[in-house]
């Protein structure tokens, strides 16, 4: 029988909730104080954010040292929940390291506040500019783990580009919003950094999901979810 696509019961969202508690104080006060100091109330849902946090704590199997890039900081909030996930298996907490990129100095600092408040600056470096060019600085400390694209929508497919030189085999790789908030499949668009941003996604879309470097799912969350392993061959 084929399934429907998406669960619709309307009580799981309150049942996953009082289930799992997807947003802990520390992931709520990284919500409020980044809101509160202006930031885009953009990031990730805060089931999305247990999704990246159960995901990277998966990466440690091959690799004592465990290295994400975060592509697109904002104020820290999926940065703090990736983190968090790979401190859960490693085998100390100076394995860990978050190489985050964002070209807006105000949110570094504010996901630098916050990471401060989660106890997790030591786990987390900034980078500042234009992301094509800083991804750059780091290629001589990977091969990396894990990379989470969630920055502007034009370059997911040069992220994708950069994310297969520099995973590792078995590395995972991670995009948000590649249900391109439900123009997909539309002809028309509300305005042309809209139209541009999906031709993108879309673009993005094609070529992970046929790549030969890549085996590839995309979960069915609200915003979209792509999920990728790095394969060997
Ligand atoms: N991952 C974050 C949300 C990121 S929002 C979270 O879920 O908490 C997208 C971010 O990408 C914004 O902070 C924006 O400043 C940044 N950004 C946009 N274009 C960029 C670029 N070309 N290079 C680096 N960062 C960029
Ligand atoms: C936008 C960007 C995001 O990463 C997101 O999750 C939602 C919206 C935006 O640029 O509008
Ligand atoms: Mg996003």
């Amino acid at each position: 029988m084929q399934k429907n696509f998406a669960a619709t019961d309307p009580t799981l969202p309150g049942y996953l909730d009082s289930l799992l508690y997807p947003e802990d104080p520390t992931l709520s006060e990284t919500r409020r104080y980044s809101e509160a100091q202006g930031l885009p109330a953009i990031q990730v849902g805060a089931f999305d954010a247990r999704h990246l946090e159960v995901i990277a704590s998966s990466i440690s199997a091959n690799t004592p040292r465990m290295k994400a890039v975060e592509i697109g900081t904002l104020g820290g909030y999926s940065g703090i929940a990736l983190t968090r996930g790979m401190l859960k298996t490693a085998p100390a907490p100076h394995e860990v390291m978050l190489y985050s990129f964002d070209m807006d100095p105000k949110h570094l600092r504010v996901a630098s506040e916050n990471f401060k408040h989660a106890g997790l600056l030591k786990n987390v470096k900034f980078f500042e500019g234009p992301a094509v060019a800083q991804l750059k600085k780091i290629e001589n400390q990977g091969p990396f783990d894990l990379v989470f694209i969630d920055a502007d929508k034009v370059n997911y497919p040069n992220y994708l580009d950069w994310a297969e030189k520099n995973l590792r085999a078995g590395g995972i790789l991670l995009a948000d919003n590649v249900f391109a908030w439900g123009y997909l499949n539309a002809k028309t668009f509300p305005d042309e950094d809209t139209k541009l941003a999906v031709q993108a996604l879309r673009l993005f879309n094609e070529k992970l999901a046929h790549h030969k470097g890549f085996f590839t799912t995309f979960m069915p969350t609200g915003e979209g979810l792509a999920m990728a392993v790095r394969l060997s061959h």
